[in-house]
């Protein structure tokens, strides 16, 4: 197997100069993981069907999913988007670079491999140094999916991407921990009134604060899944159970439960103290940021650690919270 070259970002030597050689693995069809300010993102030539379609293949992704594109700044949206919406501008340019995709029509050269057929395309330009540098480097628009194994949770430290895609990928950005930790939301501006069709790093009510109401199609339809069938992604190998912010009794009686079926039970909690814990009880502050920074970091370790359940806090579904809320129930219900 061949290995992954990881280039640090805190190894200031020559790191324009490997960057270069991470853009030139773009430009001859490599695949190249990158830091963002949501979570990691595996990397390739937009316009390269062929390594497009590694990006499926390495991660195991549905090919009826499309990608989203990542640009290096408003300008560049033109090569990919047909039209830009008045209201898509509008929040391009106060929220790129920034944890917001949006999906416009799409011009008809664009693979079909990366839309996954549809007539538009998601393009988002993320909040990283690195990553804005290489992009201008590489000059076109780069496709980046999560980098994980799909199911996985989401990556959002280069130890991440390493455990799932470590010599399947030709070169990694290693920047540390990412700072939102959630995706970013995925806003269709083909439609007025613009539809949420992911929640994510930018809340609804920044967005409507510049463009007015959004629409949020119901849990189902978004997801478009036909009953029985479980939507694995962002969930862990253990039964994760949701309780209702500060519910202390519930809380302590379904851990005494699990505990007694001698079950490996991990809290995930912030007003919530469980007595009787183990080595595997989180305590996060009572701040939806929090939640996000470390949720998908926390369901990886308890999958290392072995855990069978994981309960979790609920947590209020304001600003970014209605987004980790999503998430956990996505998680919840496999
Ligand atoms: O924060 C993020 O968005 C990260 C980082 C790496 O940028 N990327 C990410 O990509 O989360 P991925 O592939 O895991 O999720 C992309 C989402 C999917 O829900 C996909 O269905 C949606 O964007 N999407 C992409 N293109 C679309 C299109 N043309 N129309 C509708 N949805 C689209
Ligand atoms: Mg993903």
């Amino acid at each position: 197997m061949k290995s992954t070259t990881v280039i640090k970002t805190s190894d200031v030597e020559n790191f324009e100069l490997k960057l270069r050689q991470a853009a030139d693995t773009l430009h001859s069809g490599g695949l190249v993981a990158f830091p963002t300010e949501t979570v990691y993102g595996l990397g390739a030539d937009a316009f390269n069907e062929d390594a497009v379609r590694r990006v499926y293949r390495v991660k195991g992704r549905p090919a009826d999913n499309p990608l989203i594109v990542h640009i290096a700044s408003l300008h560049r949206a033109e090569l990919f988007a047909e039209e830009i919406p008045f209201k898509g501008r509008k929040l391009a340019e106060i929220f790129w670079p920034g944890p917001l995709t949006l999906v416009m029509a799409g011009k008809s050269n664009i693979p079909s491999i990366v839309t996954a057929g549809l007539s538009t395309v998601a393009l988002r330009v993320p909040k990283n140094t690195a990553t804005l540098r290489l992009l201008e480097l590489f000059g076109g628009g780069i496709v980046g999916p999560s980098a994980n194994l799909s199911g996985k949770p989401s990556p959002t430290e280069a130890e991440h991407v390493l455990s799932d895609l470590d010599g399947s990928i030709d070169v990694l950005i290693d920047d540390g921990r990412t700072t939102i930790g959630i995706e970013s939301t995925v806003l269709d501006v083909t439609f007025d009134p613009p539809l949420i069709l992911r929640q994510g790093g930018l809340s609804r009510e920044a967005i409507e604060k510049v463009i007015g109401h959004t629409e949020l199609p119901g849990h189902g339809s978004v997801l478009g899944r036909s009953p029985g069938t479980c939507h694995r992604h962002y969930a862990p190998k253990a039964q994760l159970i949701l309780v209702r912010e500060s519910d202390s009794e519930n809380f302590q009686r379904l851990y005494e439960d699990f505990r007694r079926q001698k079950k490996n039970v991990a809290a995930i909690t912030h007003s919530i103290r469980v007595s009787g814990t183990s080595h595997s009880t989180r305590y996060m502050e009572n701040s939806a940021e929090e939640y996000a920074r470390n949720i998908f970091r926390l369901l990886r370790e308890c999958d290392i650690l072995g855990v069978d359940v994981i309960l979790v806090e609920e947590i209020e579904e304001r600003g970014i919270g209605a987004a980790v809320m999503d998430r956990l129930r996505r998680a919840a219900e496999c």
